[in-house]
């Protein structure tokens, strides 16, 4: 398996993101080759998607039900989220996951990009409850552009297409069999 992630790692269609790549989704195609070969194995994972360029693996943790939105831009909506991590063939709770969030403000930029921010602003780690539960407070995302100037921009003009993102939030979740006690 790793050997054929290789392969397709090095394809044509792996540009440096400098070029467009990430704009152009051409990373998510390498993501989606990548996944049908994991799929093919007994203990299938979950969907894949591509990290993305502004993951911070420093994050703090924070508390369920604390707020992440530490600088609210004036035209930001609050929302509640919450979800359940289960076992995938068990479907029971996995106690202890690490949930990772982070998510754009509504003028399309992370923290680290923008200077009007505090440092992990928008982002938190959250550990799942007795009941694989976690929640907390954030922005209602926004749709946002990615940049529409350079060469990432000439291209998606030249394919007419538009430069917005849909609105989404970014979640990692990881979990360690090790201290998996809960089956
Ligand atoms: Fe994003």
């Amino acid at each position: 398996m790793r050997r054929d992630r290789s392969r397709v790692v090095s394809s044509p269609f792996f540009f440096p993101i400098s070029t467009g790549s990430t704009s152009l989704t051409c990373n998510s195609l390498v993501d989606e080759i990548t996944f049908k070969l994991a799929e093919e194995a007994k203990d299938a994972p979950t969907a894949t998607a591509i990290l993305g360029p502004f993951f911070r693996a420093d994050t703090p943790y924070r508390q369920n039900g604390d707020n992440i939105v530490v600088t609210k831009p004036k035209d930001g909506e609050m929302a509640y989220m919450h979800g359940r991590v289960v076992d995938f063939d068990t479907k029971k709770p996995l106690v202890g996951a690490t949930v990772e969030v982070w998510q754009a403000s509504t003028n399309g930029l992370y923290e680290q990009q923008d200077p009007e921010q505090i440092e992990f602003n928008l982002r938190g780690k959250f550990k799942t409850d007795a009941d694989g539960r976690y929640y907390f407070h954030c922005l209602r995302p926004t749709p946002y552009p990615v940049p529409f100037d350079g060469p990432a921009g000439k291209m998606l003009q030249a394919m007419d297409r538009h430069p917005f993102r849909p609105a989404h939030i970014h979640i990692l979740v990881s979990f360690y069999p090790e201290k998996y006690d809960n089956m």
